[in-house]
């Protein structure tokens, strides 16, 4: 697939995402405390931070899995989410699994092709999912999200049960989707080296609160080997510390 030029970074572009002032508590328990979190369409967001730091809670929250015990939240209502495991239903076929409950609507068979298509997977149509890869069925979710057309892609932890081959080529994937399409996007990972890949902005979460944020003014195609990527990688790996001490 040919890389199409990525969106410039527009600090006007509509915000399809915003929380301000945020907090999430399960029971007694805080789990974000007054989080401000801006997305914008054809922005890219890496969220990362420590196990159990609120990064999924965050995630849940823009996708409207959950709700606020304090604070406002103003997030469009064309959402899509694709979790670490794929999700797939194992007796519905591939184009099926991308269609779920959208499958009554017009024209769905097509946009699920056309989907399947875009993440090179039209060869799969009327596959079952127990005879997909790992990526594959990654893959499958990923045209499940994206059939949807939305305005807010959320990624939670989506390429680490992949090993590093098929995580490269996903990234690359996920890269040249949004940059086609133009979706807000916010990916949540552990592997700093997948957000300086992805990201125009990276936010680091520390238990609930967002400890810092940082520009990737990288151009694209990213070059894991430059020595800007890896100076820009140092004081990602700092901020990170610091924010687990
Ligand atoms: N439904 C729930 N009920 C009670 N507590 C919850 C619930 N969901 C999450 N939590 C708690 O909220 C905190 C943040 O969880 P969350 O899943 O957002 O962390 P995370 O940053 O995504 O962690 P990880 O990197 O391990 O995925 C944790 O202490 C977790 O136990
Ligand atoms: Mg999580």
């Amino acid at each position: 697939m040919s890389e199409p030029a990525a969106p410039l970074h527009d600090d006007t572009a509509r915000v399809v995402a915003r929380l301000s002032g945020v907090r999430k508590r399960y029971g007694e328990n805080t789990v974000l405390d007054n989080v401000d979190f801006t997305v914008r369409r054809g922005e890219c967001v890496a969220l990362v931070g420590p196990s159990g730091t609120g990064k999924t809670t965050v995630l849940r929250l823009l996708a409207g899995l959950e709700t606020v015990s304090g604070g406002t939240t103003e997030i469009t209502s064309s959402t899509s989410v694709v979790f670490q495991e794929p999700r797939l239903i194992q007796a519905l076929r591939v184009w099926k699994n991308v269609l779920l409950d959208d499958a009554h609507r017009t024209g769905a068979r097509t946009r699920a092709e056309a989907a399947l298509r875009d993440v090179g997977l039209e060869d799969k149509l009327t596959s079952w999912p127990v005879s997909l890869s790992g990526g594959q069925a990654q893959r499958v979710a990923i045209a499940r999200a994206l059939q949807r057309n939305p305005e807010l892609m959320l990624l939670d932890e989506p390429f680490s049960a992949l090993d590093a081959f098929t995580r490269r080529s996903m990234q690359s994937l996920v890269s040249s989707l949004w940059a086609r399409y133009g979706f807000g996007l916010v990916i949540v990972t552990h592997d700093l080296e997948e957000a300086l890949l992805l990201a125009d902005r990276i936010v680091i979460l520390s238990q609930g609160r967002i400890h810092h944020e940082m520009r990737v003014e990288l151009p694209r195609e990213r070059d894991v080997t430059s020595a800007e990527f890896n100076l820009l990688k140092r004081a990602l790996l700092s901020s990170f510390s610091l924010s687990m001490s």
